[in-house]
Formats: structure tokens, C-alpha cells, sequence
């Protein structure tokens, strides 16, 4: 497959490449996180790869960025020797690299340079298991790369000489290289509609069976997976490796004294995902835009918890998913607080009934959690009697279509029918 632009050489098994971290701060950008927990994210980020040996990391201030360079050319030259010492073949640098300045660093240091999406499409395309995982995140790193082509190549205009089956005459070498990219990337839209048709099959078929949905969402490293695995005892892998679940896995489990549901641990989000990913995730995550509850698991230990809760927040509104879904903050790792900071998060979320505060892996809060879902899904869908008459044949083809109507009885004047729908439904049912 084609993979993201810099490819890690795992061809003769384990490989090691030695790596090193820039975060650029740039001193005009007002909105930056605070530079050490973002060079501690990004050293994080190159630590998912496994081929990636990470040797050192900087935080570099900036002024102003230099459009040739990125770095002015000081720092560019101390750089040097540092990477020269630590014998680093690959740069990761957390933010955007132009494809200029991608070029002028990589000759002037010797190296082969990362940013940010390119370091992300890699480690996703490092994890993609499914058929459609791996289609989108093809498509990514191609989307990626036109976007880089184009800027990469513009001065050269190299003309394409000779065969000239691939294009006309005076078509330059970067318009057919575009194109190629374009054809590519129809062929991949192809199979991936495919592959989302099969899986909307999958899904009607499923919601016959009508188990309410209980998505799990959250900053990557929240502890979803491990989560996930608790209440339904399986085998997701939780490590401590961003990114581990790449596509949504789904299992149904029986909620103590409450009903069936399907529970889906979904990919974790990331501040300043790249957007090229996040439409490509659009369909990997409309497991959440379907579901009936969506349960927003925080590292509540994390010294940046709010702001990665916020990028969540962010990415669920820009997916769409509806104001109305039933949303619970589940605060988790309360076995990493100390006594008191703990004792304050219980009795916040005591007060408060759309917090909860867990503990993954002592199991603290696990029951309440499962209760509260249990009764948010009671208010969700209920049971209603309905009379229609031979004339309402609008109203009665709706509920077909909603998949409500458990039984239908025809009487002399038209049809008793039981339905099992949620609020919306019946909110939308009154006005017609
Ligand atoms: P992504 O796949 O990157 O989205 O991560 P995730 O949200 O699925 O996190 P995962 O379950 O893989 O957990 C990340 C790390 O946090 C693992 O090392 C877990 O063991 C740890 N962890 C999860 N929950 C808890 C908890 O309640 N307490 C403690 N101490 N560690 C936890």
C-alpha cells in the first residue's frame, strides 16, 4: 500500500531508527498549549511507532518563522551538530513543516523530517487492522501528499519529455503526478463506499435487534480500552501506546438488572488532528454519530485534562454528532489522584449528573457507571400504545421506516400498533 510520505524501513524486522523531537514554540501564536506537556505529548506520539527510537527532544522558541527554513539560521546550524552527535535519521518536527522548509531542513541536517500529519498518518497507518481503516488512512496520506506535491513542485515545472501516453504535450511533471494521485484516490473512494455499504448492512441488520448503542469517545490515552475491556471482559489492546484502537470494535453486554447494549471503543482523538484525518474518520466514527449514548471517558489525572477535553468537545460538534445525544463525562484514573484531589472529583460528581468518576483499573465506580447508563437507556426508549385509522397510512409507513413497531393488530377501524421509541421519535411522531 502507499503509506504516509516518509516510510519507516521495517522490512528487515526490528529495525530501530533513531529519531529526535522539535516542538517549534512560536511566541506570536497566542493560543499554544503550554510547550512541555506538547513536547511530552509529541514524544509520546513518535514513541507509538515502535520502529521510532526517540534520542532527544527540544522545545524551540521562535520569534518568527523563517519561510525557507522554519528555524532561523543559528539555531538551524546548532541544531546541526546536535543531530550529527546523536547520529539522528529522523527529525519529528510537532507542528506544520512546509514542504520547502521540509526540504532545506532535511539537506541541511542529513535527515529525513516528519510534522505533524506526517507523523500521525504514520502511526495510523501503522494501526489500521480493518479493510476500511487502512482505505482511509491510504486516502489521507495521498490527500496529504497531493497538498504537498503541489507547493513542492511549482517552481521546478520540470516538462515531461518523451512517451507522452500520460499526458499531452508541455504537461509538466506535476500535473501528471497530480493526476496520478487523483485517479488513485477515485479507485480508493470506490472500495471504501464499498466497505461502508457492507458495514451499513451490518448495521440494519443489528438494529432488528434493538440494543441501544453506548459509544466510548475520548482524548487518546484516556483509558477507553481498558475500560471497554472491563465491562465486557475482553481483549481489547490497552496499552500504554497512543492510538492502540484504531477502528471501532463493538460487543454487547448485559447492563446489571438493565438491558442489552452494544458498547464501541472508538479511536482517540488528538488535539490539532490533522483535518485530512478527521474527514476520514468521518465514517469510522459514525459508530458515535448513531449512538444512543455517548460516554466522553477523561484522564482525569492528566495535568491538561481540561484542554483535552475541549478538543473532544470540538471534534464531536465538527462530526455532528446531535445536541440531543445523551453525553456523560466519565472522569477516569481517580486511583492516580492523591486523597484529597480524588475526594474533590467524587464530590463534583456527585453534584453534578452527567460526571461520573471511575477508576479502569480498580474498578472504582464501575457499577454506578453501568447503573446510570442503564437508567439514561430506560428514559431513552419506552413503550407506547398506538391507535391509527386506514387513513393515517402516512404516520403508520413512518414508524415502519423508524423500525419502532414491535406488533400490529388490524381492527374495523384501522391498526393498534406497540412501538418502543425514543423521546425524539415521539416528539417527531406528535407533529406530523
Ligand atoms: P487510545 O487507544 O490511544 O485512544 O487509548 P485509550 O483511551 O484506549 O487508553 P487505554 O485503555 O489504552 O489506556 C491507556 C493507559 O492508561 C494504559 O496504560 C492503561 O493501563 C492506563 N489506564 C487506563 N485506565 C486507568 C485507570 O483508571 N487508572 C490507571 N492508573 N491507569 C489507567
Amino acid at each position: 500500500m502507499s503509506r504516509a510520505p516518509f516510510q519507516i524501513d521495517d522490512t528487515d524486522g526490528p529495525r530501530v531508527t533513531r529519531a529526535w523531537v522539535l516542538h517549534p514554540e512560536i511566541k506570536s501564536d497566542n493560543d499554544r498549549r503550554a510547550p512541555v506537556p506538547a513536547l511530552a505529548e509529541a514524544v509520546a506520539l513518535a514513541e507509538a511507532l515502535p520502529q521510532l527510537e526517540v534520542v532527544g527532544a527540544d522545545v524551540v522558541p521562535l520569534r518568527t518563522v523563517s519561510a525557507g527554513m522554519l528555524f532561523g539560521s543559528g539555531k538551524v546550524k546548532e541544531l546541526h551538530d546536535t543531530m550529527e552527535e546523536a547520529e539522528v535519521e529522523l527529525v519529528l518536527v510537532d507542528g506544520h513543516v512546509s514542504p520547502v522548509q521540509q526540504r532545506n531542513l532535511e539537506k541541511a541536517w542529513g535527515v529525513k523530517l516528519l510534522d505533524r500529519t506526517g507523523l500521525i498518518l504514520e502511526i495510523f497507518s501503522d494501526r489500521a487492522a480493518t479493510r476500511e481503516g487502512v482505505l482511509q488512512v491510504e486516502m489521507a496520506a495521498l490527500n496529504y501528499q497531493r497538498t504537498r506535491l503541489v507547493r513542492a513542485w511549482t517552481h521546478l515545472e520540470r516538462q515531461r519529455g518523451g512517451l507522452g501516453f500520460v499526458g499531452g504535450p508541455g504537461e509538466t511533471q506535476i500535473e501528471s503526478d497530480r493526476r496520478a494521485i487523483d485517479e488513485q484516490l477515485v479507485r480508493l473512494r470506490r472500495q471504501l463506499d464499498k466497505v461502508v455499504k457492507t458495514r451499513a448492512l451490518h448495521r440494519a441488520a443489528r438494529a432488528k435487534v434493538p440494543y441501544p448503542i453506548v459509544a466510548l469517545v475520548g482524548y487518546t490515552n484516556a483509558g477507553k480500552s481498558t475500560l471497554f475491556n472491563r465491562l465486557t471482559g475482553a481483549e481489547v489492546m490497552a496499552k500504554d501506546m497512543l492510538f492502540a484502537t484504531l477502528d471501532p470494535t463493538m460487543r454487547s453486554l448485559v447492563l446489571p438488572d438493565g438491558p442489552e447494549i452494544i458498547l464501541s471503543d472508538t479511536v482517540g482523538f488528538i488535539s490539532d488532528l490533522p483535518t485530512e484525518l478527521v474527514a476520514a474518520f468521518r465514517a469510522t466514527l459514525e459508530e458515535v454519530l448513531a449512538a444512543d449514548i455517548v460516554c466522553h471517558v477523561r484522564d482525569i489525572s492528566h495535568a491538561e485534562t481540561e484542554e483535552q477535553a475541549q478538543d473532544v468537545r470540538d471534534i464531536l460538534a465538527s462530526l455532528g454528532v446531535p445536541a440531543e445525544t445523551r453525553t456523560f463525562e466519565v472522569w477516569n484514573k481517580l486511583d492516580l489522584l492523591p486523597p484529597e484531589a480524588a475526594e474533590a472529583v467524587r464530590a463534583r460528581a456527585e453534584r453534578d449528573d452527567n460526571v461520573l468518576a471511575i477508576s479502569a483499573i480498580s474498578g472504582e465506580g464501575l457499577d454506578a457507571l453501568q447503573k446510570v447508563i442503564a437508567e439514561a437507556l430506560q428514559g431513552a426508549v419506552r413503550e407506547a400504545e398506538l391507535t391509527l385509522s386506514f387513513a393515517d397510512g402516512k404516520k403508520r409507513a413512518w414508524l415502519f421506516a423508524q423500525e419502532v413497531v414491535e406488533d400490529e393488530r388490524q381492527t374495523d377501524e384501522g391498526f393498534d400498533l406497540t412501538v418502543r421509541w425514543s423521546a425524539a421519535q415521539e416528539a417527531q411522531f406528535q407533529k406530523m
